[in-house]
C-alpha cells in the first residue's frame, strides 16, 4: 500500500481512506467495556433481520429471538465473533495473513453447513448494526468500506466452496 489515498490494495481493493474508515469505527465498535454487548447486538441484528438464518445454528434452532437472547452460549459467540473481526482489522494491511485468518473462519462455517449465501446475509447485518452503534458518528465511507472487507469474505468463501467441490 503506498502513500496515495485512492491507491487500492491489490488483494482487498480498499484504498488507505477506507482502511481508516474501518479502523476508526472499529476502535468505537471494539471499545473494551462495549465490546461484548456489540458483538450480542450484531448477532442478535442477524437473527432480527434474517430470521431464517436462526435454523443455521444447532444451538438456537427452533428458538425465538428472546429465548436465544438469554442463551449462556450466545456471549462466547459474541465474543469469539468480535475477536475474529478484530483479527481482520488488525492485519488489514498484511493481506496474505488476512487472507490465512478468513480462510480459517470460512472452512470452520462450511464445515458447519453455512454458505457465502448466507455471509451475504451479513451486507445489511452489518450496516444496521453499525448505524445502531456508532450513530451520529457512522459516516457512509465507513458502511461502504465495511461493504468492500465483506466482499472479500464473501468472495473467500466462494474460492473455498469450489475447492470443497471439486
Ligand atoms: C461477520 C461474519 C461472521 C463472523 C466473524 C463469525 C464468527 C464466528 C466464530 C468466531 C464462531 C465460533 C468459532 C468457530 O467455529 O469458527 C462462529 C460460529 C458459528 N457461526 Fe459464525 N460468524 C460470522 C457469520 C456467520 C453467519 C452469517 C452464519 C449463518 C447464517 C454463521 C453461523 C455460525 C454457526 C452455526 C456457528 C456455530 C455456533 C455454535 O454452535 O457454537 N456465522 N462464528
Amino acid at each position: 500500500m503506498t502513500e496515495d489515498n485512492n491507491t487500492k490494495d491489490p488483494v482487498t481493493g480498499l484504498t488507505e481512506a477506507e482502511v481508516k474508515a474501518i479502523e476508526d469505527s472499529w476502535n468505537i465498535l471494539y471499545r473494551k467495556e462495549h465490546r461484548k454487548e456489540n458483538g450480542f447486538k450484531m448477532i442478535i441484528k442477524l437473527f432480527t433481520v434474517h430470521p431464517a438464518s436462526i435454523e443455521r445454528f444447532p444451538l438456537f434452532r427452533g428458538k425465538t429471538v428472546e429465548e436465544i437472547a438469554e442463551h449462556p452460549k450466545l456471549p462466547a459467540l459474541a465474543m469469539a465473533t468480535m475477536y475474529t473481526l478484530a483479527s481482520f482489522v488488525d492485519n488489514i494491511h498484511e493481506t496474505d495473513l488476512l487472507v490465512e485468518l478468513v480462510k480459517k473462519l470460512v472452512v470452520s462455517h462450511i464445515k458447519r453447513g453455512v454458505s457465502s449465501e448466507d455471509f451475504k446475509l451479513m451486507y445489511d447485518v452489518v450496516p444496521a448494526w453499525m448505524k445502531e452503534i456508532l450513530d451520529d458518528e457512522c459516516t457512509s465511507l465507513m458502511l461502504s468500506s465495511w461493504g468492500k472487507l465483506l466482499g472479500v469474505i464473501v468472495a473467500v468463501m466462494s474460492g473455498e466452496e469450489q475447492n470443497v467441490a471439486s
